[in-house]
């Protein structure tokens, strides 16, 4: 199968691209680098043997699209492009609206005028809200967003869904991540947040290699076991190899399908901490703070449909998210930067 991977030098779209190479597919990714380096797709390739077809280009400009799509021809397209850091799309929501709807819409119109119809998004938990109560199911409805981010997201899902109403030959796949972190076991790709990190897992490990002093964790009075908020923390190859089935199924299938791809396993900030320091052979250290607006208690899905659907599972546990994390961060101390 011929894939396109929109935004795929970025974090979860590298992991993806290795996972498509190795299942035997062929990959040609599109990004600017907004939020990324052309050197995570050098090390795709040095972990596979297998070449990327690398083009550059902003997925909103269309004649650029229409060009790429045209020389791809790609039986599946997997659009990862767009901007994801939560507390930036508060205060820049025109960037993040632009960005994010106009990526998929300027994708959705090259697809009709070249005849092509597989798409899997990207989508996320956060379409969920704030009241819905965990584990999500698929069938739940779609919630309260409490940020930019997360409504392009929920916008973005229902742009596609009514492209497929308008042609039943499409087939729209809406994977709805859970918490991705850890990074491929090789340590020669993972994640390279710019500046502070704004979630855990990249702070912790900026926390264990001594590029920050301590990790602050945000409230020990939530109503769980610990007192801290707890999530589903999926390894991004698990997350990677989800992919793999669902651009297969995409192509093998009409219609719109929604999958959580998650592990149905909640852990708590402080498990985190406590597995970081265990795989890096030292605590990490850390404070109790506020809680964070905005953040939900609990957040984990029920994963038994992409199981049944998709024959897909989360493999891999906290052990191995942290083990790869810990080798990715202290071999690459300053990310793909250095
Ligand atoms: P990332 O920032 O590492 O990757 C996104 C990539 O898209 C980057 O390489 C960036 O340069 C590129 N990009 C952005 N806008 C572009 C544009 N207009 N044209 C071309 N390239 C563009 O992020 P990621 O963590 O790999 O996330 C991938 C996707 O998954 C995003 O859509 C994100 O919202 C979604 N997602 C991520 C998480 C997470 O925790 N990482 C959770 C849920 C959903
Ligand atoms: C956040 C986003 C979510 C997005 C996801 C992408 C919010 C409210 N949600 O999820 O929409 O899809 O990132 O990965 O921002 N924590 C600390 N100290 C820190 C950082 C985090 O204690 O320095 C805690 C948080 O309070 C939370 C947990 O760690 O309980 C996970 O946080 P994070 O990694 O930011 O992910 P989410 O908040 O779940």
């Amino acid at each position: 199968m011929k894939t396109l991977l929109t935004g795929g030098a970025g974090y979860i779209g590298s992991h993806t691209a290795v996972a498509m190479l190795e299942a035997g597919h062929e990959v040609a990714v599109v990004d600017n680098y907004y939020n990324s380096s052309p050197e995570a797709i050098r090390r795709v390739e040095q972990i596979t043997g297998k070449a990327v077809t690398l083009y550059e280009a902003d997925v909103a400009d269309k004649d650029a699209m229409r060009k790429i799509l045209k020389a791809e021809m790609p039986d599946c397209i997997i659009h990862f492009a767009g901007l994801k850091a939560v507390g930036e799309s508060v205060a820049k929501p025109t960037e993040y609206y632009r960005n994010n709807i106009d990526t998929t819409l300027t994708l959705l119109e090259c697809m009709k005028e070249l005849g092509l119809s597989n798409i899997v998004f990207s989508s996320s938990a956060t379409v969920y809200g704030e009241d819905n109560i965990p584990p999500f199911y698929e069938t739940m409805p779609k919630g309260v967003c409490t940020n930019p981010y997360g409504w392009t997201k929920w916008m973005q899902e229902q742009i596609l869904r009514d492209a497929w109403y308008a042609d039943k030959e499409m087939s729209v796949v809406l994977l709805r991540y859970f918490n991705p972190v850890g990074a491929h076991e090789s340590g020669l790709i993972g994640e390279d947040p710019q500046g502070i990190p704004n979630n855990l897992m990249p702070y912790i490990s900026q926390v264990a290699v001594g590029r920050r002093d301590h990790l602050t964790v945000f409230g020990d009075d939530y109503d769980t076991p610990d007192g801290t908020c707890r999530r589903d923390y999926i390894h991004v190859m698990d997350l990677a190899e989800g992919h793999v089935k669902a651009a297969e199924y995409s192509v093998e299938h009409r219609g719109t399908e929604v999958f959580n791809l998650g592990t149905g396993n909640p852990y708590s900030v402080l498990d985190m901490v406590k597995a970081f320091g265990d795989a890096c052979g030292h605590p990490i250290k850390y404070e109790i703070g506020p809680r964070r607006a905005g953040d939900v208690q609990d957040s984990w899905a029920n994963a038994d449909k992409a199981r049944e659907v998709l024959g897909w599972e989360a493999k891999r546990g906290i052990d191995e998210i942290c083990r790869d994390a810990w080798k990715w961060q202290s071999t690459n101390p300053q990310g793909y930067g250095e």
